[in-house]
């Protein structure tokens, strides 16, 4: 049977596993239809503009125990620092000079970084860079500490679901940890009034296509405004090390199917794309993505965030190579442009 994608949006759930796996067949006629399909309803509602975020990863420390994280509590190879508010606020100016426009703030779980300390540099970056969105990603918090982060001038909250699927949930997380949360959280943050990205990786140990079939539900449910996916890729010191990364082409024609699904999302290309092919990044944004995320964590400390084994952070991934990332957008028929990048609708179906 051929898969009628004008109707993608009445598909069962049978029929959506049929378009992510038709990469295991050799339809790769079909591959490029979806794709370019994807183009065109991303130029319908974005244009050619690409969106840059600039990444500041404030801390390694994480309490979490996450199986596939290379930042885990549990490694104990792993490096560990934690940024300064001076260190963040000069990593913003920095930013802000090379043009960026949104600040994303991202980190792991770290106890030592209060509420107060949030609340902190949140207030005093949006007093300094007025014109700017500020995003944070940090993680599980209570709707109070949501709640006063965003009264504190944050805009934004980037937190995947991960794997919308229970049983897969729990083979990939301590005990300690629950679906039910952090589903919670993603709504509590809709209601508190942030942009929302959620998210998944593809490929993770034990994922299945019927668990991908549950994160598009799951995202149909949520309407976020923000979608962030990658490939899973290994790291040596989590109890994952053995396991097989997912893969740039299901990654790619996983970033067609969520636009079409969802026209006015936010969709970056990830590092994790990038990382996992030199080609990945330019392939995202042809097959539907509108976000790049450079790094703009100070230097010293980018190889020190290594969620993931070989996490690309030098070159194109760099914040101050700004013109190499310029031109490889063009080259792959995008614009950069330099403004906060807001989503175009308040629900992205
Ligand atoms: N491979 C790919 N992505 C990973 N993440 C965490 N560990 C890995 C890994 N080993 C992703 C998670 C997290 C985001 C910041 O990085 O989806 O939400």
């Amino acid at each position: 049977m051929k898969l009628d994608l004008d109707k993608i949006n009445a598909f069962s759930d049978e029929e959506l596993k049929e378009l992510i796996e038709y990469d295991n067949n050799i339809k790769s006629d079909f591959s490029e239809e979806l794709r370019i399909r994807a183009d065109k309803v991303r130029r319908e509602h974005y244009g050619t503009d690409v969106y840059l975020r600039g990444l500041i990863e404030i801390s390694s420390y994480c309490k979490n125990d996450c199986y596939y994280c290379g930042i885990r509590c549990s490694n104990r190879n792993a490096d560990r620092y934690r940024l300064t508010k001076d260190e963040i606020l000069s990593a913003c100016e920095n930013g802000y000079e090379l043009g960026y426009r949104t600040f994303v703030m991202q980190g792991g779980e770290d106890p030592n970084f209060t509420d107060d300390i949030i609340c902190d540099i949140v207030s005093t970056s949006r007093v300094r860079f007025e014109d700017c969105a500020i995003t944070l990603s940090i993680g599980e918090k209570s709707y109070e500490s949501y709640k006063r982060y965003y009264d504190a001038g944050a805009n934004r909250f980037l937190l995947r679901h991960e794997t919308a699927d229970d049983a897969h949930y729990r083979k990939l997380h301590p005990d300690s940890m629950s679906l039910e949360n952090r589903k919670r959280c993603l709504f509590d943050l809709k209601e508190i009034g942030y942009q929302v990205g959620s998210g998944f990786m593809v490929g993770s140990p034990y994922q299945t296509t019927d668990n991908l079939v549950s994160d598009i539900r799951f995202l149909q449910e949520l309407e976020p405004d923000m979608i962030g996916i990658g490939p899973y890729i290994c790291h040596k010191d989590t109890p994952f090390a053995d396991c097989d990364n997912g893969t740039m082409e299901r990654t790619v024609r996983m970033i067609s199917i969520l636009r079409l699904l969802f026209p006015y999302a936010l969709i970056p290309s990830t590092t994790a794309l990038g990382t996992i092919s030199p080609v990945g990044r330019e392939l995202g944004l042809k097959a539907g993505a509108n976000v790049v995320m450079p790094n703009l964590t100070p230097a010293e400390y980018r190889s020190s965030y290594a969620i993931y084994e070989g996490k690309a952070y030098a070159g194109k991934e760099a914040a101050e190579n700004r013109d190499l990332l310029v031109a490889e957008v063009e080259a792959a028929g995008y614009n950069v442009v330099t403004s906060r990048g807001d989503v175009k609708s308040e629900q992205c179906t």
